[in-house]
Formats: C-alpha cells, sequence, structure tokens
C-alpha cells in the first residue's frame, strides 16, 4: 500500500514536514458566523500528533473539540474562517479548496463520527461502502476492491465478514456499526485517524471495545491518531499527550502523564475528578450477542 504520507494533490513528491511530525496545528483559530455576528469557537490551539501516536483531546460539550476536528479536515460549516496552520505531512491544509480536500480526505486523513449512521448510507450493504471508499482513491477492480474490504471488516473484529459485508447498516448493533465506520475509515491506510467522540453513544462495555480495537490497529498501522471525548478516563489509556479545551481554548496541553498525574488546571482537575476510571481489565468481547442479525 501507499507510503503513508500527503502527496501535495498537484505534484507528485510526497513531503516531510520538518519537526518530524504527522500533524502540526498552530495557532488555530476558528470563527463562524452567527445571527450575533462572528464567533471565534476555536482560538488559538496548537498542538502535534506524531505517526504511531494518540493524542487526545478532552473538554466539556461545546469547547470547540469538533471544530478543531473538522477545520483539520476541511469539513467546517460553511463561512467558517479559519486563521493559523494545519500541516499534514508537511502539506498546509488549511486554504486549499474543497476538490483538494476531497483528495485528501479518506486516502490521508480520516474521521470517525459518534454517530455511524449519519456517515453511513442506509441504502447500500456496508461492504460496498467500503469497496467505493477503496476505489475512490486507489482506483481497484471491483473484484479486489471487495477483497479489500472484507479484509477491512475482519481486521475490525467482524465475524463472518464474508457475509457481513452483504448487510446493510441497520442490520448492524450500534457496536459493531462504529467497527465498520472504523473500517472504512482504516481501508486507504490513511497517515491521520481522528476519532471524534467514537464511544460516547455506545454503552461502557461496548465503549472499551472500541477503544481496544482502536489502540490495536493504532499499534499495528502506526496511524497517528486523534482521539476526541468529554471523558478524560476514555483516553487515560490511549493517549500519549492529551489537550484539554474550554470554550474554544486550550487550557492545558501536556504529555498524557503530566496531565494526569499533575494537571496544572482547576478545569482539568474538575475533569478528572468527574469520572469513573476505565479500568485494564476489560471486558471480554461483545460478539455474537451484539449481532443484531444472525
Ligand atoms: N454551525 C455552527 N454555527 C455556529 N456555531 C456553532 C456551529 N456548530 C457549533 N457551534 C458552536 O461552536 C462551539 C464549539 O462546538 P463544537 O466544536 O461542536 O464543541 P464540542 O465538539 O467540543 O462539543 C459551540 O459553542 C457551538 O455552539
Ligand atoms: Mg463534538
Amino acid at each position: 500500500m501507499s507510503e503513508s504520507v500527503v502527496e501535495d494533490p498537484g505534484s507528485e513528491v510526497p513531503v516531510e514536514d520538518p519537526t518530524g511530525e504527522l500533524l502540526v496545528v498552530e495557532n488555530l483559530t476558528v470563527t463562524l458566523p452567527t445571527t450575533r455576528g462572528p464567533v471565534d469557537v476555536v482560538k488559538d490551539v496548537s498542538f502535534t500528533v506524531g505517526r504511531n501516536e494518540t493524542v487526545g483531546i478532552v473538554g466539556e460539550s461545546g469547547s470547540g473539540k469538533s471544530m478543531t476536528s473538522l477545520a483539520v479536515m476541511g469539513l467546517l460549516p460553511r463561512g467558517a474562517v479559519t486563521r493559523g496552520s494545519v500541516r499534514l505531512g508537511g502539506l498546509e491544509l488549511l486554504g486549499r479548496t474543497d476538490r483538494e480536500m476531497r483528495r485528501i480526505r479518506g486516502a490521508q486523513a480520516s474521521m470517525v463520527f459518534q454517530d455511524p449512521l449519519s456517515s453511513l448510507n442506509p441504502y447500500y450493504t456496508v461492504g460496498l461502502q467500503i469497496e467505493e471508499m477503496y476505489r475512490a482513491h486507489r482506483g481497484a477492480s471491483r473484484k479486489e476492491a471487495r477483497k479489500i474490504a472484507v479484509e477491512a471488516l475482519a481486521r475490525v473484529g467482524i465475524p463472518e465478514p464474508e457475509r457481513r459485508a452483504g448487510h446493510y447498516p441497520h442490520q448492524f448493533s450500534g457496536g459493531q456499526r462504529q467497527r465498520v465506520m472504523i473500517a472504512m475509515a482504516l481501508v486507504c491506510s490513511p497517515a491521520l485517524l481522528i476519532a471524534d467522540e467514537p464511544t460516547t453513544a455506545l454503552d461502557v462495555t461496548v465503549q472499551a471495545q472500541i477503544l481496544r480495537l482502536l489502540a490495536e490497529l493504532q499499534r499495528r498501522t502506526r496511524t497517528g491518531t486523534v482521539f476526541i471525548t468529554h471523558d478524560l478516563a476514555v483516553i487515560s489509556s490511549v493517549a500519549t499527550r492529551v489537550l484539554v479545551m474550554c470554550r474554544g481554548e486550550q487550557v492545558e496541553y501536556g504529555t498524557a502523564e503530566q496531565i494526569f498525574s499533575a494537571p496544572q488546571h482547576a478545569y482539568t482537575r474538575k475533569l478528572l475528578d468527574s469520572i469513573p476510571r476505565v479500568t485494564d481489565d476489560l471486558p471480554a468481547d461483545d460478539l455474537p450477542t451484539d449481532e443484531v442479525i444472525a
């Protein structure tokens, strides 16, 4: 498969960021138009993600976590204005056209959302949707893409992947659907994966399984991962670095160890205090009871 370095959509030459990091976000500010005039929903946020690293972004609902990730992916609402810099593999992403961003999304940077149903088409089988994603970026034959889609489903722990590839999104439970989304997000081996509250809608047991899966895939594929959550406990087991956001601002950024053992801000301490811990003793897999249709 292709080397996981972003290629300039207009050039054949892969670029490396001088810092050696995969994703470099510098002084990102996102301004959205509202009925009360422009509002800065992300203010001067900076962080980096290395290959083979999981960075957590935490903060209460409305703190700007999603707007930060949508800015990276070029998916902000119409009328949004960005300032600062977002470099992926050395390439500046801010200011790119929709067409350029479409080529980057899926292939070089992928996103998994809280609600997989909003990103899956209910009228097509999941196998076909993964195939299409692959073909759109890699131009493989249908047969080859089918094989890759089935392999992708197997990799995320879907049993009987060949048969399940022929099923529709509603035939999967919530946890299984999130696995399908992860399979789709990773099918083109992107360098960067952004998971925006991927486990929030799931019950605690399934949450733990999805987390474990993401951590496993991250280790195996060396994908740089941004894991967004409102729950600090969720990332305590996976993140190497943590960015804490509050009302669009970066209140704290450091290694997971620093954040968890010596939080500098009252806000971070509050987040730390309000959580039950995810233990290392993860429960057994949700299969096959999680499967809605046998
Ligand atoms: N389309 C929009 N237009 C204007 N403001 C928005 C829009 N979407 C979200 N916001 C505001 O932007 C802020 C950040 O939202 P968001 O990034 O979704 O927060 P989080 O993901 O941390 O819960 C919130 O105050 C929210 O109300
Ligand atoms: Mg959000």
